[in-house]
């Protein structure tokens, strides 16, 4: 196993109180698997990343039963063997914004090259070959390793950071909404490359890939976790979670993104927004927008049910899912939840 983590908990200590970003979440990540993470955005999914690589600020709160990178605990493990061994040649990023990761002043390719030199004792030779080879596999130019950031579109910024992040051979990349902002032909183009570089590496890679859109890691993915207001709502094969989804939550975000199976379909968002994540919250987060809740929903949190092998489900009434699968496909469900009415 690449990456396994056990009940983490990131709460932020601000003046308001804490805000727990990271409440409980429980994953895993298998060598040469890509694991797509959706939710709405304010969720905590980039709390979760931060978290793994540290940089969330000092002042948060970190826990976990478990947080293990290739079976080593990257959670108590000294900030000296962690930037030394784990940043970058155990784990890559690709940040959510390209545009301001990179250095406007230096070329990019030069950028790639020095990022290796940092970390290994190729010369720059060597250097400059692999990253001619990254370029190549993200579909960039080599011509385009002498170019200034100012000289490249957004599309073709995020390809250069997923090379980037790729340049020490990486065992995971995590990648952060690496479509998000880009035009959808941009968007299919960035996920074919990253496709690509994983049937050309010669080692394995691990994907841990980001998204609002839900639609865009459906392909992409082998496991998907769902996530909402700092809790994994469910988590499950990709091909399981969109055929017998369990949670409303999932069914509501299914409804809002577009699929290529049905194109035509009307899209339903689903009533109001995530929940502000500042102090103790009991119950179920989602109920609040959830047509299906009951009081129960509310007062209590729910468990994490394995309702099949590997299939966890956060939530009370999945002996009633076929029902709600039916009325989830109905506007007027929606609109009958607390947050709509
Ligand atoms: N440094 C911070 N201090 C306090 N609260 C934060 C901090 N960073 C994020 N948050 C809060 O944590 C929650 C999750 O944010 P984030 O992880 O960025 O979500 P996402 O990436 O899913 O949009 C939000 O309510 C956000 O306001
Ligand atoms: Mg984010």
């Amino acid at each position: 196993m690449i990456l396994e983590i056990e009940n983490l908990k990131t709460h932020y200590q601000t003046e308001k109180g804490v805000v727990k970003a990271n409440d409980g979440i429980s994953l895993s990540i298998d060598e040469n698997e890509v694991v797509g993470l959706a939710g709405e955005s304010g969720c905590g999914k980039s709390t979760l990343i931060r978290t793994l690589i540290r940089l969330v600020p000092k002042s948060a709160h970190v826990t976990a039963n478990k947080m293990n990178f290739k079976g080593q605990d990257i959670l108590s493990m000294p900030e000296k063997d962690f930037r030394e061994k784990i940043l970058w040649q155990g784990i890559g990023l690709v940040p959510q914004s390209a545009m301001n990761a990179l250095n406007p002043v230096y070329r990019v390719g030069d950028q790639c090259i020095e990022a290796i030199q940092a970390h290994t004792n190729y010369s720059k030779a060597e250097c400059e070959q692999i990253v001619k080879r990254l370029f190549d596999a993200v579909g960039l130019q080599a011509g385009m390793m002498k170019a200034y950031p100012h000289e490249f579109s957004g599309g073709m910024r995020q390809r250069s950071m997923i090379a980037m992040s790729l340049v020490l051979n990486p065992a995971l990349v995590i990648m952060d909404e690496p479509t998000t902002g880009l035009d959808v032909l941009v968007q299919e183009r960035i996920l074919r490359n990253i496709k690509e570089i994983r049937k050309k590496s010669e080692s394995s890679v691990s994907i841990l890939l980001i998204t609002h859109d839900i639609s865009v890691i459906a392909e992409m993915s082998n496991r998907i976790g769902i996530m909402y207001a700092g809790r994994l709502m469910e988590f499950a094969e990709s091909m399981e979670l969109f055929n017998e989804p369990y949670h409303p939550y999932t069914l509501g975000l299914k409804n809002a993104f577009p699929s290529i199976q049905a194109l035509d379909r009307e899209l339903i968002s689903i009533p109001g927004s995530p929940p502000s994540l500042l102090g103790d919250l009991p119950g179920c987060l989602f109920a609040f927008r959830c047509p299906f809740a009951i009081d129960e929903c509310e007062n209590e949190r729910p468990p994490d049910l394995e309702i099949k092998p590997g299939h966890f489900v956060h939530c009370i009434r999945t002996d009633h899912i076929e029902e709600f699968r039916k009325l989830a496909g109905d506007k007027k469900t929606w609109q009958s939840s607390k947050s709509a009415t």
